[in-house]
């Protein structure tokens, strides 16, 4: 185990690797930040709600939230507050993503239509982010090959409302040359020695070992490698760590800049929180002067963990080998809807929801077995090169010509839904996110019919029920989503 200095609860060595990072006026202060415990914060959701609406629901919670002045959904939460198991974080209306966490999407600025891939993107709080400044236009490629984290990306990109995402589970450096020259946008939020993460994580330091940065640092650059291969000719890649290290951060893009240097350029970022402009002397080496453009963020200069973050434009095209074989695109299983049925089964929604059909003109539908699923229009591009573990959302399930929605489906899209929909109470909409059968009374079901149906509260969708005889709804709330 490292040993830590009783003052500071930094390992020495800690201090003397970054002693000159800062300078010496600052210093105290920034190691104290190191391991300071942080502010929670968290993202209002604008594919859900607005600030505005979230601050009034926040109010009645008496829950404080100061906004983050750079950050134009953000807000800073006092600790003690436990949000989470509200009915507001239920239905996807703010993520709880740290402050700094929020620039790397900020400086990579993703515009509805484009095409944009997030290289290792789980549990998901930049894509889901991402996918808020798309307004869920264009296509989202979110890929990790850590597969025990893709659960908790699928589930926050359901919660939070994303329709137009696809996810892979390879290794990204595989990308570069199955996509080359794919996307418009890309983020690698790298894997890194997560120095920053200490204000958060009380035991970090015990396990500190600052061997372990020269290893993570030559992941980082084939991985850097590949972004700039996916990348389209005046795309845009936005390189991002949680860590203090220069051997993964300044090191990394001047390396890039120095083999690739005719492919790819530094651009500026335009930031209004404070910063330290990357470093160029770190011990032996000196990096380009360009590497003033990227951004270290300090715990002690905002209230946020340490963050570097680089922007880089493709200025020519880098030649990728297509090393693969296109990969089957569909599931044999899997068949595209043809266009009658596609009307019929937009149809049943249209009937039992009042959702104009026209909602899903952007996507492709098909079926595997009973399921439908809504497809991103091009998802078949990407699926050609590499494997798609999902694509889009489950619309539902048709079984004897009926149909049953899906719950992602109720709770992305039941706020269009103009008819068979019901405003229950707090108390209710609290039994339904823990699972239970609610019971309605008369004045509340006599707008909708037997059947399923979707549940709202004060501006919030829940997602859908099966309303049976006696105002019972069935809970048919997703096993994984119900609150404990
Ligand atoms: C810093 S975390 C990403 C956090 C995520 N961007 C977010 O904001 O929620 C780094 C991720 O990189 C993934 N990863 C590590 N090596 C990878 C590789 N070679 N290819 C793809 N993903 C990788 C890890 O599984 C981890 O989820």
């Amino acid at each position: 185990m490292i040993p830590l200095l009783a003052e500071t609860q930094l390992p020495a060595e800690f201090i003397r690797r970054y002693e000159n990072l800062v300078p010496p006026a600052t210093r105290d202060d920034f190691f104290a930040a190191c391991t300071s415990p942080l502010r929670p914060a968290l993202r209002v959701n604008s594919l859900k709600t607005t600030t505005s609406l979230f601050q009034k629901l926040a109010a009645t919670h008496g829950w404080q939230l100061d906004p983050i002045s750079w950050s134009p959904l953000g807000f800073q939460l006092s600790s003690e507050q436990t949000v989470t198991k509200s009915l507001e974080f239920f239905c996807g209306l703010a993520y709880l993503q740290e402050a700094a966490s929020q620039i790397p999407p900020l400086v990579l600025d993703p515009q509805p239509g484009d095409w944009v891939l997030d290289m290792a993107a789980a549990p998901g709080s930049k894509t889901t982010q991402m996918a808020a400044m798309m307004k869920n236009q264009g296509l989202l490629l979110a890929n990790d090959k850590d597969i025990k984290r893709i659960s908790s990306l699928v589930f926050n990109l359901e919660k939070y409302g994303v329709t137009h995402s696809l996810i892979s589970t390879v290794d990204a450096n595989e990308l570069g040359n199955r996509l080359t020259e794919t996307f418009d946008k890309v983020l690698l939020d790298a894997p890194c020695s997560a120095e920053g993460a200490a204000r958060k994580d009380t035991d970090y330091f015990k396990q500190w070992q600052p061997q372990k940065i020269l290893t993570i640092a030559n992941v980082q650059r084939s991985l850097l490698l590949s972004a700039l291969k996916c990348c389209k000719v005046g795309g845009t890649i936005v390189y991002s760590t949680c860590t203090l290290a220069p051997e993964e951060n300044e090191a990394n893009v001047n390396w890039l800049l120095q083999n690739y240097g005719d492919s790819v350029k530094l651009a500026d970022i335009d930031l209004s929180l404070p910063f330290s402009p990357g470093i160029t002397q770190w011990q032996a080496q000196t990096f380009a002067a360009s590497l003033t453009k990227t951004v270290r963020i300090l715990p002690h200069q905002a209230e946020v963990e340490a963050f570097f973050v680089a922007k880089l434009v493709k200025t020519a095209a880098l030649p990728g080998k297509d090393l693969t074989t296109p990969k089957p695109s569909l599931n044999p299983f899997e068949k595209y809807v043809r266009p009658k049925d596609r009307s019929h089964i937009l149809a049943l929604v249209q009937d039992r929801f009042g959702i104009d059909a026209a909602t899903f003109a952007g996507f492709e539908l098909t079926q595997i077995k009973e399921s439908t699923w809504l497809k991103p229009t091009g998802w078949q591009n990407v699926a050609n090169h590499v494997r798609i573990d999902r694509a889009g959302l489950p619309l539902g399930e048709i079984y004897h010509g009926h149909l049953r929605i899906s719950y992602p489906f109720s709770l992305t899209y039941g706020h269009l839904a103009t008819q068979n929909t019901i405003a229950i109470t707090a108390a209710q909409a609290n039994e339904y996110i823990h699972g239970r059968d609610i019971y309605l009374d008369p004045t509340q079901t006599q707008n909708a019919t037997t059947g399923q149906i979707i549940l709202t509260n004060a501006q919030k969708t829940l997602g859908r029920g099966l309303l049976q005889d006696q105002g019972k709804v069935k809970n048919q709330v997703k096993k994984a989503w119900v609150v404990f």
